[in-house]
């Protein structure tokens, strides 16, 4: 499906029936990375699930602060006709983007699931190499980030098939696309004093190989939330949802069936 925010084209897909989940997914990916939470957990939810702008079939747009990818989300899911609270499933860029959008649009937040992300903003150093990689990407193209980023994303004892596919996705991610969530990062806010007053259920899971988002990050967020759980997934890189799609879609299952009632 198909809507307009901000003046750019955006693509979602609706499925399912149940309580609304939103599904964020991360940097330079696209909504493929749910589809397989999406089939094991479709007959009892109702998934919105977005192409980030600039990313899948979502148009690219200019540089713009990460509260406009958050009010993107809000778009999709005023177009998707959802106007309950959606419990909020935000994966690296994706989380960063979820805390985001729980700081300016609390009330349609029903829970979060922050997997493979973190809250602490940036090093200095680290903006700065995404700045630098934005303006290469734009000259250059994104096979380079790509081919530089796939042997990150993944477990080392994922197969290769799996590590082919994520790599095609990012690189035929528009470099637009690829430069715009760059800079959004590189300038997004500090999270962690969010996370300690976020009244809501939080389940953090990460893999357990993750190189990106390492667990000690993801341990420091179930830490410093007042309500979270933290499950870790044995093999997984940053990827866990493709990677490990039973494990991943049990443990939020778990979360899903554990909330208190809508409403
Ligand atoms: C992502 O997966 O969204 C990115 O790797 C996050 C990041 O670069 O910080």
């Amino acid at each position: 499906m198909k809507t307009t925010a901000d003046g750019l084209r955006l693509h979602y897909e609706v499925e399912g029936d149940g309580p609304p989940v939103l599904l964020v997914h991360g940097y330079p990916l696209s909504s493929r990375l749910w589809a397989p939470t999406v089939e094991r957990l479709k007959g009892e939810y109702r998934f919105i699930v977005p192409d980030l702008r600039g990313m899948g079939e979502s148009e690219p747009s200019g540089p713009v602060p990460l509260r406009r990818f958050a009010a993107d989300l809000a778009a999709v899911l005023k177009a998707a006709g959802e106007k309950r609270p959606a419990v909020v499933v935000g994966l690296s860029m994706g989380g960063y983007i979820s805390f985001e959008f729980y700081r300016r649009y609390r009330k349609r937040v029903r829970a979060l699931a922050l997997v493979d992300t973190r809250a602490q903003p940036d090093a200095p150093d680290a903006a700065e190499h995404r700045r630098e990689t934005a303006a290469r990407v734009l000259h250059e193209g994104s096979a380079g980030v790509a081919q530089g980023m796939v042997g990150q994303l993944l477990a080392p004892s994922a197969p290769e098939s799996l590590r082919e596919e994520w790599r095609a996705i990012m690189a035929a991610t528009p470099p637009r696309g690829v430069a715009t969530a760059l800079l959004a990062m590189a300038d997004r806010p500090d999270a962690r004093p969010l996370l300690r007053r976020l009244a809501r259920p939080v389940l953090v899971v990460v893999g357990s190989e993750d190189a990106v988002t390492p667990p000690g990050d993801a341990r420091r967020m179930a830490e410093a939330a007042r309500d979270a759980r933290l499950v870790v997934v044995p093999g997984a890189g940053h990827l866990t949802p493709v990677e490990r799609p039973d494990e991943f879609a049990a443990a939020l299952r778990d979360f899903l069936r554990s909330l208190p009632p809508e409403g």
